[in-house]
């Protein structure tokens, strides 16, 4: 760009200037030759040439000063939606407020710098964290063996289902080939299946949005739980109701030779009040990055840690930590499916979950749980009007709850949820579960305070009023975003991951 000057002022700071608040100069516009953000260190190793083949004639990054990228980097990251800044009722994906205490022990010096190879003598204060993480998600499931390895809750699912299949394999079963998944459960219980090996056999929800105990029985009956590995169930289930029969559909499934995988995503609604293990699971994932407060979404890192129960133990993935004369050790269960993620897992992870943990106790545990379904069914409340909930509204809901809103005029829950974005509210998620038409799915979470869930109801309120009054509102939303309404089909089909 030339920088020839107008009235005194430079053809570039026009050209800056022109941009609108909605839109970010890229860097390379923002670029001055020869200005600098950094001032490198002296040298303190031995200069040597690089070989001519490896350098280019011209390299074209942008030269700026520190300033003007620390800019750069805040207005980009101010342009997204985060549970810093918005409120952010994603269903199914527990997003609540992360304690910063977390992230202070992550970043101390100690955890910061070890590494995974110095070994077990200078690794101990990890290893007993890790213990320690292990023996409280054991307590607060009721299960007798953990492993921290996975890194998400899908990568937990896989672990679990892989340990079935070692189970019945070694008990001389075979491998077994069905697995039964509600029709309800998260697209990561199916894929996790097929994943592993196993068909994935849906089971239809009943009238009340609850597993079909008869569709159930059927899936077992005569010869047909021979083949039979075990089931994939969520409880609370998606549309965020407890499962009443769980006791029930554990026992069918036991009953007919195979184990129950819990798939503990949710266990927000749970922590404190209800002991998994107790009503019968073999194993189950906590997501660590949800339920533990550890930051998460954009894709990671995160924790699946799993949970077993005895007769699973020996199959858990090596290496768990484990205590052996008063020093923390790393140990691989007798029949273990082998590592399933290289090292201890994502210790920062660990870390902030153990932060959390220990912050907040057994009775705090449980007072988050009662809060995030107080929250729920507060929020479910206020907007039930124009977001009914679409099986028996007056049954309590659990940590979130999954509305089927019918605003008329053409509006659907695409259009609700980007005009909640003109409104300055993340939306929850939408069209999941598949068995609700126009799912709306809102989880508020328990660090939400009333007067956040107030304004959000509000917000809902205004909207169906819109979609009565003035439809193409809704229809052309977000209208004060930097871009518009996308075709998301269009660019999932075609992407541009550069320009
Ligand atoms: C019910 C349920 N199961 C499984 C998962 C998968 O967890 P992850 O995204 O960590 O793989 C999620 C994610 O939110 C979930 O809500």
């Amino acid at each position: 760009m030339a920088d020839e000057t107008r009235n005194g002022v430079s053809a570039r700071a026009e050209a800056l200037n022109a941009h609108t608040g909605k839109q970010t100069p890229l860097l390379c516009e923002e670029s001055v030759p020869g200005r600098r953000g950094v001032l490198l260190p002296k040298l303190d190793v031995e200069k040597t040439e690089v070989p001519a083949a490896l350098l280019r004639e011209r390299l074209d990054l942008p030269e700026l000063d520190e300033g003007s990228v620390t800019r750069h980097f805040t207005r980009l990251s101010q342009k997204n939606f985060s549970v810093d800044g918005q409120f952010y009722p994603l269903g199914s994906c527990t997003m609540k407020y992360n304690p910063r205490l977390n992230e202070e022990a992550a970043g101390l010096r100690g955890f910061r710098r070890s590494h995974p190879l110095s070994g077990d003598a200078a690794n101990q204060g990890n290893l007993e964290l890790m213990y320690r993480l292990q023996e409280s998600l054991e307590k607060l499931t009721g299960f007798d063996a953990c492993t921290l390895q996975p890194a998400a809750g899908a990568h937990g699912e896989l672990t679990g289902i892989l340990m079935i299949r070692a189970f019945h394999v070694a008990r001389g079963g075979g491998v077994r080939r069905r697995i039964l998944v509600p029709d309800s459960a998260h697209g990561t219980n199916p894929a996790t299946c097929t994943m592993a090996g196993y068909v994935a056999e849906t089971i239809p929800s009943d009238a009340a949005g609850a597993v079909d105990l008869a569709a159930l029985r059927e899936a077992v009956s005569g010869g047909r739980a021979a083949d039979l590995a075990g089931m994939m169930i969520t409880n609370p289930g998606t549309q965020g109701l407890f499962e009443t029969n769980i006791a029930e559909i554990i026992k069918i499934v036991h009953d007919a030779g195979g184990l129950v995988y819990g798939d503990g995503a949710n266990m927000n609604a749970l922590m404190g009040i209800v002991k998994p293990a107790e009503l019968g699971f073999d194993v189950m994932h906590l997501n660590l990055h949800k339920t533990f407060s550890t930051p998460h979404g954009g894709g990671g890192p995160g924790a699946g840690a799993v949970v077993a129960a005895a007769a699973l133990a020996d199959f858990l993935p090596g290496p768990v930590a484990a205590r052996d004369n008063g020093r923390f050790t790393l140990a691989s269960p007798a029949k273990s499916i082998g590592a399933v993620k290289c090292f201890h897992g994502n210790f920062g992870v660990l870390v902030r979950a153990y932060a959390y943990v220990r912050a907040l106790g057994g009775t705090g545990l449980r007072r988050a749980s009662e809060y995030a379904v107080l929250n729920a069914n507060y929020l479910r409340r206020l907007c039930k009007a124009d977001f009914p909930t679409p099986y028996g509204s007056e049954r309590p809901c659990m940590h979130e709850f999954t509305a089927s809103p019918d605003l008329g005029n053409g509006c659907h829950t695409l259009d609700i949820a980007k005009r909640l974005i003109d409104y300055g509210f993340h939306p929850p998620t939408i069209y999941f579960p598949l068995t609700v038409r126009e799912a709306f799915m809102a989880e508020p979470t328990e660090t939400e305070t009333k007067e956040t869930l107030e304004a959000f109801a509000l917000a809902l309120a205004k909207i169906a009023d819109e979609a009565r009054t003035r439809p193409e509102l809704l229809r052309e939303a977000p209208h004060h975003t930097p871009v518009g309404r996308l075709d998301e089909v269009a660019a999932a089909r075609n992407l541009k991951l550069r320009w």
